[in-house]
């Protein structure tokens, strides 16, 4: 993928939406990265009117189309719901433009690889925004069970929910969201792989359906009550995933890793390494270090300006989402299934 230029690099968003003020968020870390923030294409009217606001003279388009007609933005972000990822990707790719997609970079591993090949075709860079890569919690957790903190690492637990119905948006649908474990499941498997240096070699998805659903505005198409991976790697290790809104009880820790020498358990502030020391555990605590997701759109700068090398690569992003794809039809088909290379 070689389509660099050392000019200012013209940014623009595809979606602006009001949920988490994402394409705000968006435009301002690319400004502060030495973007120019461009354009923004909206198909609700009164989005676009906030998106002029905070940012007065962008360009302002009712669609992907007619953005990348009439402006001559180099690289455009998608902050668009999960199943619409592949296809304006794919659209803004074959235009010539450099794509960064929100996570997850797509539903499928066949979209994935759709993706990816057409952009090496087009010479342009495609990436995926995981700004959690940089949470201060995973760094921090990587930084001590390298350090050897637990020995060798043998699983890792990741989950995620609590007891209560599915909120009446899109990423309760199945077939917008892509399921339970695509939202916040695509984050605790990318600081899992960080943690888990081997080849994904098989999946058992499993998922309880059909609890909540009656009463949503989704119905059939609602999400998975609860979703849950199992996933084994080449290297012997294995980890679990677990997004549910199913449990009454739910355990605090979103990640827990189980090594030979200790467990360490992390959420988003505090860490928690416990060590087994004679007859009794050493339980040792502390606060996380700040995120530092800004450093997303600094990398991306650096790439498409020199010879940095481009932090996460969409074969990195592929990677839960191959781990998500495998679950979802291990689940349906009752059986585990082997990666396809991972
Ligand atoms: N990385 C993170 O921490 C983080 C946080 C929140 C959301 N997200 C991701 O951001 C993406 C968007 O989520 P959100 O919370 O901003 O949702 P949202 O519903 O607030 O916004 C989505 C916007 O996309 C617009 N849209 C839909 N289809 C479009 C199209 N074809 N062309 C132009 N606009 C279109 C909608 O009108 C809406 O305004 C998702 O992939 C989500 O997972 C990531």
């Amino acid at each position: 993928m070689s389509k660099r230029t050392r000019k200012e690099i013209k940014a623009g968003v595809v979606g602006y939406g009001g949920a988490f003020n994402m394409g705000r968020r968006h435009l301002e870390e690319m400004r502060a990265a030495g973007m120019i923030p461009a354009a923004v294409a909206e198909i609700d009217p009164d989005r676009l009117r906030e998106a002029d606001k905070d940012f007065p003279g962008i360009g302002l388009y009712s669609d992907v189309a007619g953005m990348l007609k009439d402006s001559d933005v180099d690289l455009v972000t998608l902050i668009t719901p999960h199943n619409t990822h592949a296809p304006i990707a794919l659209q803004c790719i074959k235009a010539g433009r450099h794509v960064v997609s929100e996570k997850p970079l797509a539903i499928t591993t066949a979209d994935c690889d759709r993706m990816i090949a057409q952009a090496r075709k087009s010479g342009v860079v495609l990436s995926t925004y995981h700004n959690r890569h940089w949470d201060g919690c995973i760094r921090q957790a990587v930084k001590k069970i390298r350090a050897g903190a637990i020995g060798e690492v043998v699983r890792i637990q990741g989950r995620m929910g609590a007891w209560g119905k599915p909120h009446d948006w899109w990423r309760s649908s199945k077939s917008v969201s892509g399921g339970i474990l695509y939202d916040w499941g695509v984050h605790l498997l990318e600081y899992s792989l960080q943690l888990i240096d081997s080849e994904i070699t098989e999946v058992a998805g499993f998922a309880k359906t059909g609890f909540w659903a009656p009463q949503t505005a989704w119905k059939d198409d609602t999400n998975e009550d609860e979703g849950f991976a199992v996933v084994r790697f080449a290297s012997g290790q294995w980890l679990t995933l677990c997004v549910t809104a199913l449990d009454a009880n739910p355990k605090p820790g979103r990640m827990e890793v189980t090594g030979t020498r200790g467990t360490y358990v992390f959420e988003h502030t505090t860490w928690e390494l416990i060590t087994p020391q004679s007859k009794d555990v050493v339980i040792r605590k502390g606060k996380n270090p700040p995120d530092e997701s800004r450093r997303y759109y600094e990398n991306i700068v650096a790439h498409l300006q020199g010879n940095t090398p481009l932090a996460i690569t969409p074969e990195w992003a592929r990677r839960p989402i191959h781990i998500l794809d495998l679950a979802d039809r291990s689940a349906r088909q009752n059986r585990s299934l082997k990666a396809k290379y991972g």
